[in-house]
């Protein structure tokens, strides 16, 4: 089979040992005469490969006994309330950098259950900027700081982040988590769906400060109720056990290909294949972000018209190349270069985005 180059943002591309090896394992699990998918959840081989998994996601993020870690269901979309109705507590405000799509749907999550303070608001601008790091001062009544790592739709990413002090600062690294290395200790929480670039759809990834389940609101109710996760290690109820198995995979490729830095090697390198290009002809390629906080992952660009821009797409599909047309909100072309996404597909899409240009420019 000739696999096609995915640019997808999002199910995305995985490790294609990681696909052979699922489906080599799918029926029967290392010998064992039954499917992971058929064990259960509750000790055994499960429990042995989730272990296993906590345990090499800790030693290649660098994350301490401080903090607990573990996976939930809902997709990162649920932890937009999750995280006010836990940390939002009556009286005060929560600090919101809204940066782009994601971070503004969870602020707007949040604006349902408490009093929300847009600290830095990039919609004027279209949100092709972001706050300077070392600018970046909570409000003196703030319950946590709120930020999105990448814009996954916008192509915006920091590319560091502030200290925020005695207020918690929590992140959605839902599109760049496992790209690089991440400074654990300057956060309360993180958290991530894990379909970009962990696995596929299904799991969000929660690394989370013991300290801050002190900080809980009451009268939780179970599945929204961050403690009772942490205890039970997201056992508490189902997990959703083909997701995670195959995340324990794909941290196992991350870690043999050198890990956070060696993702952070290949994202730079493919990232600026793409942006050279742009760079190289700004009268036909145009990024639309502050050149300070490009994306590594989500690679966003226009061209000249629309036209050539549905051209271009239709082109790419002839040449194998899937998922370059950008978010139906904002339009344009985007192109998402996950960690599993080959350095020759990224080669090659490059001296397509060359020959395009030359013939249509
Ligand atoms: C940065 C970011 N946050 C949150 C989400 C929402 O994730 P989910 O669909 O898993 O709820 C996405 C989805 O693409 C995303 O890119």
């Amino acid at each position: 089979m000739e696999r096609k180059k995915n640019y997808f943002a999002g199910p995305s591309v995985m490790p294609v040992e990681v696909l052979k090896q699922l489906s080599n394992d799918l029926v029967d699990y290392q010998g064992k005469g039954l499917s992971m998918l058929e064990a259960s959840h509750r000790g055994g081989m499960f429990e042995d490969m989730y272990d296993e998994c906590l345990l090499t996601l800790r030693e290649l993020l660098g994350i301490s006994d401080d903090y607990d870690v573990y996976f939930l269901g809902g997709g990162a979309t649920l932890q937009f309330s999750m995280i006010p109705m836990n940390f939002l507590r009556p009286g005060t405000v929560a600090d919101y950098i809204r940066s782009g799509t994601w971070s503004n749907k969870a602020a707007d999550d949040a604006a349902k259950l408490g009093s929300v303070h847009y600290y830095f608001d990039g919609k004027e601008g279209g949100f092709t900027s972001l706050p300077d790091p070392k600018q970046v001062k909570p409000s003196a009544n703030s319950s946590y700081l709120y930020l999105c790592s990448n814009e996954t739709i916008g192509g915006i990413e920091w590319q560091d982040f502030p200290d925020t002090g005695e207020v918690p600062l929590i992140a959605d690294m839902s599109s760049d988590i496992f790209s690089r290395p991440v400074p654990v200790d300057k956060f309360s929480m993180i958290y991530g769906g894990v379909q970009k670039n962990l696995g596929p759809a299904g799991a969000t990834l929660i690394i989370m400060k013991k300290s801050m389940l002190e900080r809980q609101n009451s009268n939780l109710t179970a599945y929204f109720d961050y403690k009772l996760h942490a205890k039970n290690k997201g056992l508490y109820n189902t997990p959703p056990v083909f997701s995670i198995w195959a995340v324990k995979l794909v941290l196992d490729w991350i870690k043999a290909n050198g890990g956070t830095e060696g993702m952070l090697e290949r994202a730079k390198l493919k990232s600026g294949l793409i942006y050279d290009v742009i760079d190289g002809s700004p009268s036909f390629f145009k990024s639309p972000v502050d050149p300070a906080v490009r994306s590594r992952m989500n690679v966003v660009f226009r061209l000249p018209s629309e036209e050539l821009e549905a051209k271009f797409v239709e082109a790419s599909k002839k040449e194998g190349m899937l998922g370059l047309k950008g978010h139906r909100s904002v339009g344009g072309l985007r192109a998402s270069l996950y960690n599993a996404l080959p350095v020759e597909d990224v080669q090659a899409l490059a001296q397509f985005m060359k020959e395009f240009e030359r013939t249509n420019g």
